[in-house]
């Protein structure tokens, strides 16, 4: 697909057909990631592609969270869908959860979160042009603990962001730009 074309049809994808998704077309998404910028170009990433059963552990314990959350607040972004789509990664079977190496130095590790960052950019526009759909999501942070255990991820790595990888069942609409004509975005100086 062009670029730019590529870059508008990106969405997040939040339902998934039952469709198994090959390991060279997960493969040639991770090398679009690992070629990624990144700071001292330290190539900080690492990711964790889970698919089957622990697909099911992940999302029974997010869901949990997900329900503590919406009885405790009035938080009204969490409907039924949300909390499907919670429980089950909204039925693909591939779930990737995205790492950086951990640093108790802020500048390290604000480094290290957008370099990975950008490298999940790769990722969702990889996975994009070859028809499958993603979620970038922070969301399983809530339930951060669970997810280290269940996947065993150790304290020297901090979890960026987690995404479920398949085929579209449902393509959400474009959601509209705050500031379309980048009239407000962006101060052009010396022109
Ligand atoms: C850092 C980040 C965290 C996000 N976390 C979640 C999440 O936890 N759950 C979710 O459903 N979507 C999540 N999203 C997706 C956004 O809701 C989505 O990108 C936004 O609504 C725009 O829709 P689009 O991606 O289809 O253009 C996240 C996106 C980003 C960049």
């Amino acid at each position: 697909m062009e670029f730019f074309d590529l870059v508008k049809n990106r969405r997040s994808v939040r339902k998934y057909k039952d469709q198994h998704v090959n390991k060279e077309d997960i493969l040639k998404i991770l090398d679009a990631a690992n070629w990624a910028p990144s700071a001292m170009n330290w190539q900080p990433w690492e990711f964790i592609v889970v698919s089957g059963e622990l697909i099911k552990s992940m999302g029974d314990s997010f869901k949990a969270v997900v329900e503590k959350i919406m009885h405790e607040s009035e938080e009204t972004a969490f409907d039924e869908k949300f909390v499907d789509f919670a429980a089950r990664y909204g039925g693909a079977p591939v779930v990737i959860v995205v790492l950086t190496r951990a640093s108790e130095k802020p500048n390290v590790r604000k480094a290290n979160l957008e370099s990975t960052s950008a490298a999940m950019e790769n990722l969702v526009l990889a996975a994009t042009n070859l028809g499958l759909g993603t979620c970038w999501m922070t969301g399983p942070l809530h339930d951060e603990n669970n997810l280290r255990r269940i996947l065993g991820i150790s304290p020297d790595k901090e979890i960026v962001a987690v995404t479920p990888l398949g085929y579209p069942d449902e393509v959400p609409e474009p959601r509209p730009r705050l500031d379309a004509e980048l009239k407000q975005k962006v101060r052009w100086l010396g022109y």
